[in-house]
């Protein structure tokens, strides 16, 4: 039987999500990486089911996934897998968390599939081919001036090393949004802008696992995603401006302002 590779994006992120919806509330297993990164054994146990079904499926393509360095064959084919985005949160029992799943085709995302399995929200994305949340198409919101927008930010792990920087961006951009939240799970940040829920999300400092999932949902739903000086991301994560297209060059002109 074939498998597509959306479908297979699909199926990981879902068996991933329901060990995730098994295990959350329960007393797990915590490990600190950092003085405030955390992983736990959900994150591990999430990786190692969505590697085994990819090794199986597409055992000559390549792995990056944020707990375990896999050696890189130089296969045209790479999946970036983040298996618990939001571990903070999950660690807490605040429910706000997903998988993300991504397959680049070199060096461009080329399919992905984001789960949140506490409202069983799955979100699949192929290039050219539009995304969808549970299977119905998404379109970035309509909203063309940030006082009607509802944005996203988030923090690195080092926002500590550098507080004052870290908060310039969000102070601006309290002054002309309608409201910023931080709700602490990138990936998912991502696809709630692809959905029109919010209409636009900043962050510095994340890697290609948080984003190749969620970048693929926004442009195919008619978004737009750009680096600070609005150059294209490509396969780079050090900073992200994400948001429905219309807002953005204002919220470009804020960055560099
Ligand atoms: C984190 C979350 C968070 C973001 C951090 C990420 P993790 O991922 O996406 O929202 O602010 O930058 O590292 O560690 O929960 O997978
Ligand atoms: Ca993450
Ligand atoms: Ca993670």
């Amino acid at each position: 039987m074939s498998h597509s590779f959306v479908g297979t994006a699909a199926e990981a992120v879902l068996k991933s999500g329901a060990i995730q919806r098994a295990k959350y509330g329960q007393p797990i297993s915590i490990e600190h990486k950092g003085t405030i990164n955390l992983v736990t054994e959900v994150d591990h146990a999430c990786e190692d089911a969505i590697v085994a079904l990819l090794r199986e499926r597409y055992p000559d393509h390549d792995i990056v996934t944020e707990e375990t360095q896999i050696e890189q064959t130089g296969s045209p084919y790479v999946w970036y897998i983040d298996p618990l985005d939001g571990t903070t949160n999950f660690a807490h029992g605040y429910p706000c968390f997903c998988t993300s799943v991504a397959l680049a085709h070199e060096g461009k995302v080329v399919a992905g599939a984001v789960y949140e399995p506490l409202r069983e929200e799955l979100y699949t994305a192929e290039r050219g081919q539009g995304s969808f949340l549970n299977g119905r198409r998404l379109r970035v919101s309509n909203a063309t001036e940030l006082i009607n927008s509802l944005l996203l930010t988030g923090f690195p792990y080092d926002v500590r090393d550098d507080l004052p920087g870290k908060l310039r961006m969000f102070n601006k951009l309290m002054g002309e949004a309608r409201a910023v939240r931080r709700d602490g799970s990138a990936a998912l940040d991502l696809c709630f802008v692809a959905a029109g829920r919010v209409e636009g999300f900043w962050e510095e400092t994340l890697y290609p696992w948080d984003m190749m999932a969620g970048n693929l949902m926004i442009e195919e739903a008619g978004g737009r995603v750009s680096r600070f000086d609005g150059t294209p991301i490509g396969m780079r994560a050090d900073e992200i401006l994400a948001t429905n297209g219309r807002i953005h060059e204002r919220m470009l002109q804020l960055m560099q302002s």
